[in-house]
């Protein structure tokens, strides 16, 4: 239960940094009753039974009961929060590798592939791991208050006030700016931490999959 009201808190916060990034999806009108849904997005695009994944798109309906989200030919019933541009719900228990569809009153969307693992990776936590990685590489000590970007506590780091707008994006970790300004790919500045060594990979992937389980507040 606790978790649940983190992750709906948390979506709050993520839907509000994607208008500031201007990557909110447009209203294109197909959220009328007769077109169909259309998914962009499925993140991550493989996950386990029982974790979480974001859906993204247009038309999506407002609520489940009219609409159902079809993962690896199942019907996902445990539902975070629903939109008509996101949703994210479970993997339903036995679900297989496939795709991932919504249907929104009788209308299914197209297809997007989705990879049911065999086993949950292990829950990469921010307060036991993240913000550790954080203090013991500098992060914390150049961006806990200047260059606009606060690593902690969690709220300051999602908030998006840094100056290339949100650097976590939830659910997408090697798409997020943090990531690249780790592996020195973002296309502006330096590669990070500046002034020092680059992270090993094995930090670099534990951000990427903290990000990509959702960024929570853990
Ligand atoms: C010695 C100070 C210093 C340290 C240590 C440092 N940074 Fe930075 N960081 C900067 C400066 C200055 C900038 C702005 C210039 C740039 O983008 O290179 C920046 C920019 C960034 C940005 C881009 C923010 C934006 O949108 O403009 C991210 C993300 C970031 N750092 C993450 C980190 C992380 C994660 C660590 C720890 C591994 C870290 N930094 C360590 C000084 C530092």
């Amino acid at each position: 239960m606790r978790m649940r009201t983190v992750a709906i808190i948390f979506l709050t916060a993520a839907t509000i940094s994607c208008r500031d990034a201007g990557t909110e999806v447009p209203p294109d009108g197909t959220g009328g009753t007769g077109s169909p849904a259309v998914i962009s997005g499925v993140f991550p695009d493989s996950a386990a039974v029982s974790d979480t994944v974001l859906l993204v798109g247009s038309g999506l309906g407002d609520a489940p009961g009219a609409s159902a989200v079809s993962i690896g030919g199942r019907t996902s019933t445990v539902v975070v929060s629903w939109s008509s541009t996101r949703i994210v719900v479970e993997v339903p228990a036995g679900s297989t590798t496939g795709s991932v569809s919504v249907t929104v009153g009788g209308q299914t969307s197209n297809t997007l592939a989705f990879r049911v693992l065999p086993v949950a990776e292990a829950r990469v936590s921010y307060s036991g791991q993240v913000v550790p990685l954080f203090t013991s590489n500098g992060c914390a000590g150049c961006h806990g208050g200047t260059n606009n970007l606060f690593v902690t506590p969690h709220g300051s780091l999602m908030a998006g006030t840094s100056n290339h707008g949100p650097v976590v994006t939830p659910y997408d970790g090697e798409g997020s700016i943090i990531v690249k300004k780790l592996r020195g790919t973002a296309g502006f500045g330096n590669r990070m931490p500046q002034g020092s060594g680059p992270l090993n990979e094995a930090d670099i992937q534990l951000l990427a999959r903290w990000i990509k389980q959702g960024a929570r507040n853990n």
